[in-house]
């Protein structure tokens, strides 16, 4: 099984190559197309994934790089952060890194928006290769060159674009992805679907139960077709001019709860969170049914995302600090409404009434 993908369009005008294989073997091969020869690079891990694939990533790339180093950062959102970088910037200067070097991210979407952060600002910039691990970033994170980290627990708040020169994914590793993990990258895989492609959010509502017990054809078509989404996107609007803003759905009010969570919900349970929350002033304006708006909630449920707050829930809290999520334009707030399933369109007239309503309808009170 292999499927590619290619970024034709970027900002710097350099096109990259997805591939999607279920394997590590053609990793050399796929890296050789690149400008390797006689360059060093650094393996950035996390403690999870360290362990489980490192040795025989190193082991595959080793003939292809003059020097191959490796570190592990600590695993978790909480460690996507400027120290992070540092230690491995630190790593790159004590190891004689020159600009041609090069930076491999293998991980999910924290060690690749980290990893890939700090190959923009070595030296204002060295080439990075995303090797992602987790469902979430082999159908999003990876893609499209946002890189960065959270600071001071506001998400994402410091980073730069810088394109990766290559995207190699293995679906194999998904085998040791943990459920709850799997089912984060189902928040942004249906946002895939609801944003860009009806006809494709119906398929991965009628194959949930392979889609669940991850059966590996399944998968690799829904692997394919969200990179397809997504790279589309990111190609239309580069630098988030205009477009691309729609795969923000459900991360206005989503990035706030999953601040206001403490980060103890993963970013794909935020991301359906509030999703539903945007479904549900799109219903209130008349954009989709009674019946759109129940069904694209109640299909979260299959997949093992929350539809529901805590019912102790502070939606005054979670608004308050949406409006200091960056996704602002001016004073208003750049909101991703749907015009109807598998269509979104950026909307900055949403009222903070609105938002609460929608925050509220999520409280389920159960006295
Ligand atoms: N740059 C972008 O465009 C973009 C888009 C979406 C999300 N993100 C960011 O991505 C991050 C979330 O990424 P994530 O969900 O991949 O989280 P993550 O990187 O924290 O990975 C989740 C967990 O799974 C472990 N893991 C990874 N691969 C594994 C494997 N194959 N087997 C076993 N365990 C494995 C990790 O160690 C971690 O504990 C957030 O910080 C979010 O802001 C970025
Ligand atoms: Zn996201």
């Amino acid at each position: 099984m292999s499927e590619r993908v290619n970024v034709a369009k970027t900002v710097s005008g350099d096109a990259y190559e997805i591939v999607i294989e279920s394997d590590f073997e053609k990793l050399a091969e796929e890296i050789s197309k690149l400008p390797v020869e006689g360059r060093k690079c650094l393996i950035v891990t996390d403690s999870n994934v360290g362990p489980l694939y490192l040795q025989e990533v190193t082991e595959k790339i080793t003939p292809v790089f003059s020097e191959v180093y490796a570190m592990q950062i600590p695993a978790g959102e909480e460690n996507k952060t400027l120290n992070t970088v540092r230690t491995v910037l630190v790593k790159l200067i004590s190891s004689h890194f020159d600009r041609k070097d090069f930076i491999i991210a293998l991980g999910g979407g924290v060690v690749g928006d980290l990893a890939g952060f700090a190959s923009s600002v070595y030296l204002r910039g060295i080439k990075f290769i995303q090797v992602p691990t987790t469902l979430l970033s082999q159908t999003d994170s990876s893609i499209g060159g946002k890189t960065g980290v959270d600071f001071d627990a506001y998400k994402n708040m410091v980073g730069a674009f810088h394109q990766p020169s290559l995207v190699y994914m293995n679906m194999s590793v998904l085998k040791t992805l943990p459920g709850r993990e799997f089912s984060s990258g189902m928040g942004e895989i249906l946002k895939h679907g609801l944003i860009r492609d009806e006809e494709y959010y119906s398929w991965l509502v009628n194959n949930f139960n392979e889609i669940t017990d991850r059966e590996p054809e399944v998968l690799e078509h829904m692997i394919a077709r969200s990179c397809e989404i997504k790279a589309a996107v990111v190609e239309e609007d580069p630098t988030e001019q205009g477009v691309r803003a729609v795969l923000n759905f459900g991360h206005t009010l989503g990035h706030a709860i999953e601040k206001y969570m403490n980060f103890s919900f993963t970013h794909g349970e935020c991301v359906a969170l509030g999703s539903i929350a945007a479904a549900w002033i799109s219903y209130k304006r008349g954009n989709l049914s009674d019946m759109e708006f129940y069904e694209i909630r109640d299909m979260f449920v299959p997949f093992g995302l929350p539809i529901t707050l805590p019912d102790d829930a502070d939606v005054n809290k979670i608004l308050e600090i949406s409006k200091s999520d960056k996704k602002m334009d001016g004073k208003k707030v750049k909101f991703i409404l749907l015009k109807k399933p598998g269509k979104a369109v950026i909307d900055t007239t949403v009222t903070d009434e609105e938002m609460l309503d929608a925050l509220q309808n999520m409280i389920i009170k159960l006295d």
